[in-house]
């Protein structure tokens, strides 16, 4: 890199640029990410064409839940590492769960104490507003008093795409059948549920040089995998994944690969999005991990270099997969047997961009071939369920007309 002229030329793999094409490179910044991050870094004001009053207001809600949300995380890692109740009751879980400190200190965990109120009277104390610190989901009003939220939990922060803490998920340390084993901050300007994918900044560089993304249910199991060298994880947090987290995800590959339990709702939970990401064009893999072990648990129990070798010699692809599960389902009963031929053909018929033939064809053969059905027969299945979407979109463009 040349600061100087501001520009700079990588002698490994030859690329060169300006300081934002650089950005954009290295940190997988958007143009607009990399252009404020170096507007913040030099101090440089810029003006966002988007100016509208309420732009502008939601913008100061945001900046000001993100500053509430960076005063926490400091102040509950603190309480981890600095105070007997967070090293007895919070470290010590941690550790005895095989977390280091080095990973503990990366994704910035933290403990909330056990007292009512101990993170609300800091905040109060320190001039941070109320209403703020509820919408962040830090503080809520019980008996009339304000309290803390997280009380006696371990505290996952939630990273954007630049570093900063956009929420949290709070763990319960002593399960109980009366609390909820999470509590995650609810939706407000900056946490969007169905746009977060956790563990994202700390992966996606790892996801890129891997082209890569491997995709768990929770925080664990990102957090336990990166401790093994294996960094381009990101979690769901158990839900199914949502268009905007699709998209997230393309921004850095097309190869995604997820691994879930091996129960029943893993296997449904995976196979929930894989329509939709079909159509974002991603290539799916699915690793299921056997014996009620999630990733977290396999991984100490094996050792990265097993759990490396168990992913790579388990990967199933996601489309012959579910066609495996439905015909295993469907026994001899033949009028099942037909849904689930239209079933896989619907499927397919979602690889569809002109860059995909290929993809497509080599799944209608393959397909046919488990089926034991002609291929012409299910490529003109295929091809119906393409016509008929294409007219479904063509009726709902004539009524909006
Ligand atoms: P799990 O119940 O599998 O928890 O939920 P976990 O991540 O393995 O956590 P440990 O290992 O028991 O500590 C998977 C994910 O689902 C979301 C969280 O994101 C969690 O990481 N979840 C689960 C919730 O949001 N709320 C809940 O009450 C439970
Ligand atoms: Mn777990």
């Amino acid at each position: 890199m040349s600061p100087a002229k501001e520009i700079y030329k990588c002698f490994g793999c030859g690329k060169s640029g300006n300081s934002i094409s650089f950005l954009m490179e290295h940190e997988k910044y958007s143009y607009v990410e990399a252009l404020r991050w170096l507007a913040n870094k030099y101090n440089v004001e810029i003006e966002e064409k988007e100016t509208s009053p309420e732009f502008k207001q939601q913008q100061q809600v945001a900046d000001s839940l993100y500053i509430i949300n960076n005063f926490a995380q400091q102040f509950f890692t603190n309480i981890l590492f600095n105070t007997d109740e967070g090293q007895d009751i919070a470290l010590s879980y941690l550790r005895e769960r095989g977390f280091n400190e080095e990973v503990i200190k990366k994704f910035q965990l933290g403990y909330n104490p056990s007292a009512k109120n101990s993170f609300t009277k800091a905040a109060l104390d320190a001039k941070y507003n109320i209403d703020f610190l509820q919408k962040c989901g830090l503080t809520t009003i019980r008996d009339e008093k304000p309290q803390d939220n997280y009380r006696e939990r371990i505290i996952f922060p939630i990273h954007n795409q630049s570093g900063k803490v956009q929420g949290f998920g709070a763990r319960i340390i002593k399960s109980n059948d009366k609390a909820p084993k999470y509590i995650n901050t609810p939706e407000n300007e900056i946490y969007i549920k169905s746009k977060i994918l956790y563990g994202s900044y700390f992966a996606r560089l790892a996801i890129d040089k891997a082209d890569e993304c491997l995709l768990v249910e929770g925080y664990t199991d990102v957090i336990s995998l990166h401790q093994a060298g294996i960094e381009n994880v990101v979690a769901s947090g158990g839900t199914s994944l949502t268009p905007d987290q699709l998209r997230l995800v393309k921004k850095y590959t097309n190869n995604l690969t997820i691994i879930y339990d091996g129960d029943n709702a893993g296997i449904k939970a995976a196979l929930r999005g894989l329509d939709l990401a079909l159509e974002e064009s991603l290539n799916v893999n699915l690793v299921l991990i056997p014996d009620k072990e999630d990733p977290d648990s396999f991984v100490n129990k094996v050792g990265a270099a097993a759990f490396k070798e168990f992913i790579r010699d388990n990967k199933k692809d996601v489309v012959l997969f579910q066609l495996e599960v439905a015909l295993k389902d469907a026994g001899n009963d033949s009028n099942k047997k037909s849904a689930v031929v239209n079933q896989i053909a619907e499927t397919i018929s979602k690889i569809n961009k002109t860059e995909e033939f290929t993809k497509q064809q080599d799944y209608i053969q393959q397909c046919a071939q488990i089926l034991k059905i002609e291929e012409n027969g299910l490529h003109a299945l295929v091809n119906k369920f393409i016509r008929e979407k294409i007219t479904k979109e063509e009726n709902k463009i004539s009524r909006e007309k």
